[in-house]
């Protein structure tokens, strides 16, 4: 595609004739077939081409009374978006300025304070990242040659960047944008917990509790070197770092999606390190944890002072019963033996879950801490929990996950989704070399189930939507 020489001279311009004209469908306008001939010419905006996109609005472009380019556009009044669509400009009269301008006319129609998208490719000359970032646009997501941009702030299209990062069942957690968004939420649990003086505030609290000191993740991250002829083992950061605190990107999720749009309170029965709570409550619900260990209650509750409010009650939550109703509750609760949670004497506190001598034990004391959620969950709401499950001494898995399934299905909630959690496979490498002898594939997932509770066909009028992609 030709440009015209980013040096033209202003007056140039002024002399031609540029004129904007707003359709409202651009079937009935009588430019339906000026446009298809541009988009199809162009490639690039070919879908204006098409019937079911030229029912949309759009900015026509007119130089020296010639039709000379167009950018279609459509308003949505339910989900509280504008769309800009496809854009072209006819050969020869490619020009920056001109194309701005005619963003700008569009810009011009949003009366409605609603957030404009747009996705650009990096590669256009003209319908590309440089171009809208100077009139204002933001890129939310940069994916595979395309920007993702707004017109707005950045919160009003988190949930489609969210949506991005997670699109099906399978969740893969090492993708860049994941990666990102959770390295934005750990640096705000880590200044949080400096500004309050608690050390390592992603993991405070658990140290050494994942597989004990001799677990393998920390066998194979630890640093070996030689200090005056002696071998020295430095597991560092690695020894808590491989406790399994939740992904606060999980957490972002699953309060974007699965909070109805009048809720307020989130409700967790296993409640465990700080992250739900401290995303939660920032983005302004009550959120109120059980958790049987005093010093994780303690440590959190000082991390998220400053939040509206997230509060961690010392309690076995297969007795207590949480005051009032909630709009969500989100737990991930122990898997069973995998970790081991130890109060500030050192010890697990009676009614720990992973302290109960045998898995049924262990199972039943589960159910019943979600049967008091299950009871305190407001109707048309969602009851997630995220698990997985442990092998018993003969390498079988206990069926932990199918257990909760059934559990929740008897309970009259709907089995929703079942997410798969994917993890980097690094250390499952390392574990594969030896169980693989054994036929044992090592885990790489976790399981995020949602349930439903109420009447299924409420979902898409509670819940907010999505809008476009
Ligand atoms: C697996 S951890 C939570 C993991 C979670 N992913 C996190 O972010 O920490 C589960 C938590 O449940 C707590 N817990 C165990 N038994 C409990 C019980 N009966 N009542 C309440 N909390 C309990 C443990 O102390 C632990 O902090």
């Amino acid at each position: 595609m030709l440009l015209i020489d980013e040096n033209l001279k202003q007056e140039e311009l002024f002399k031609r004739n540029i004129e904007f004209i707003k359709v409202d469908s651009v079937i009935g306008s009588g430019y339906e077939n000026d446009v298809a001939k541009l988009a199809i010419e162009d490639g690039v905006a070919y879908r204006a081409a098409r019937k079911n996109m030229q029912i949309h609005s759009a900015i026509i472009l007119k130089i020296d009374n010639k039709f000379s380019g167009f950018f279609t556009f459509q308003v949505n009044h339910e989900v509280g978006e504008f769309c800009l669509l496809q854009s072209a400009m006819s050969k020869g009269n490619e020009d920056k300025n001109i194309y701005s301008q005619m963003v700008n006319e569009i810009i011009k129609q949003n009366t409605f304070g609603y957030p404009m998208i747009m996705t650009v490719s990096t590669k256009h000359p003209l319908e590309c990242p440089k171009v809208f970032e100077k009139i204002g646009f933001k890129t939310y997501l940069d994916l595979s040659g395309y920007a993702y941009m707004v017109y707005g702030t950045l919160d009003q299209v988190r949930m489609k960047r969210l949506a991005h990062a997670t699109m099906t069942n399978a969740w893969t957690t090492t993708r860049s944008d994941w990666l990102k968004m959770k390295k934005e939420w750990n640096e705000k649990i880590e200044e949080a917990g400096k500004k309050y003086n608690i050390q390592n505030p992603k993991f405070a609290s658990r140290d050494g509790c994942w597989q004990g000191s001799n677990g393998m993740s920390n066998v194979v991250l630890a640093k070996h070197s030689l200090k005056d002829g002696e071998v020295k083992h430095d597991k560092g950061k690695s020894f808590n770092g491989n406790a399994s605190v939740l992904d606060p990107v999980v957490c972002d999720v699953i309060i974007r999606f699965f909070m109805p749009k009048n809720g307020k309170r989130v409700y967790n029965p296993f409640g465990g390190g700080v992250q739900l709570g401290f995303v939660a409550a920032s983005y302004g619900y009550e959120y109120k944890a059980s958790e049987i260990r005093q010093n994780q209650c303690d440590v959190n509750n000082k991390i998220c002072q400053d939040l509206n409010s997230a509060t961690w009650i010392k309690s076995n939550s297969s007795k207590y019963k949480p005051e009032g109703k909630f709009d969500l509750i989100f737990s991930c609760p122990p898997y069973y033996q995998v970790e081991e949670y130890l109060d500030y004497d050192g010890k697990s506190p009676d009614g720990e879950l992973n302290n109960i001598p045998t898995y049924e034990q262990f199972r039943d004391t589960l159910f019943s801490g979600y049967k008091h959620g299950i009871e305190a969950l407001n109707e048309n709401c969602f009851f997630v929990v995220m698990t997985g499950d442990s092998r018993n001494k003969d390498g079988a898995y206990y069926g932990c996950e199918a257990e909760h399934e059934l559990f929740f299905r008897d309970q009259g909630l709907h089995i929703y989704n079942k997410i798969v959690y994917l993890e980097c496979e690094f250390t499952r490498l390392a574990h594969a070399k030896v169980t693989l002898n054994y036929r044992k594939f090592p885990k790489r997932e976790q399981k995020i189930l949602v349930f439903f509770k109420g009447d299924s066909d409420k979902i898409k009028d509670l819940y907010p939507k999505i809008g476009r992609l």
